[in-house]
């Protein structure tokens, strides 16, 4: 059996060390593990509107992409002490469907670059958000 994870960095810009990251850790991922990095500059921000309407595709492709894994690997930046809203942003998308079938129970892997203190606390913030939404942490803070 193969697991399959997606990988989501909270930063957009091409030259991103967190995408660098998930990128490092698709090259040395163990055997029977796949990771498949999405990018997600093309989600709007979320809007109950667009919730209420019709959803874009390229939000709806993505949510597909994560209900159908078994597992995430966040990457995020720290932003103002912490976790960057672009990814935060994906997973209120992502939490907001009918009995959390997205997300709920999948293992989470989060990981980050940022400064001095090395993404630290965005890390910790998103935990707090993963845990929320009940997705499982894999690594106690
Ligand atoms: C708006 C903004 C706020 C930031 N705030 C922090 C911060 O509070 N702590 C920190 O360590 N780095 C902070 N940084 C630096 C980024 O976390 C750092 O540049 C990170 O490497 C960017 O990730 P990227 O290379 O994936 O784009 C901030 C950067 C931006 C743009």
């Amino acid at each position: 059996m193969t697991i399959k994870a997606i990988g989501i960095s909270g930063s957009l810009r091409k030259a991103s060390t967190n995408s660098g990251l998930l990128r490092c850790a698709k090259a040395n991922l163990p055997a029977g593990m796949e990771l498949e990095i999405v990018d997600i500059s093309a989600i709007p921000f979320y809007n109950g509107d667009i919730a209420a309407g019709d959803r874009p595709a390229v939000l709806l492709e993505l949510l597909a992409k994560i209900a159908a894994a078994d597992a995430l690997v966040l990457a995020c930046p720290e932003y103002n002490y912490s976790l960057a809203p672009a990814l935060k942003n994906v997973i209120d998308w992502a939490s907001r469907e009918a009995d959390n079938k997205v997300l709920n129970g999948k293992p989470v892997a989060i990981l980050g670059a940022a400064g001095g203190m090395g993404s630290s606390r965005s890390q910790y913030h998103l935990r707090q958000v993963c845990v929320f939404v009940n997705l499982h942490p894999l690594a106690k803070p």
